[in-house]
């Protein structure tokens, strides 16, 4: 299949949240170790403090524990 101009444009986005998850916006594919596919929606978050019930997948559970990491690109 081929993509458009439009398509081939917009950059899937990762971005990491103060203190949270990794938000992924974008034309992403979300694979495990053997190479099969999660089901995702255009935009979701992915567990940064380990601690989540649903990995790869946040759950909110940074905020109940209190992980705190506000990193910055250099
Ligand atoms: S970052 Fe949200 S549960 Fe780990």
């Amino acid at each position: 299949m081929t993509r458009g101009v439009d398509e081939l444009d917009h950059k899937a986005q990762i971005k990491v949240n103060d203190n949270g998850s990794l938000r992924i916006t974008g034309d992403v594919e979300l694979v495990d170790k053997e190479g099969n596919s999660y089901q995702t929606k255009k935009s979701f978050s992915l567990c940064r403090c380990g601690n989540s019930s649903n990995k790869p997948f946040c759950d909110g559970t940074h905020r109940k524990i209190g992980f705190e990491s506000k990193p910055r690109a250099k």
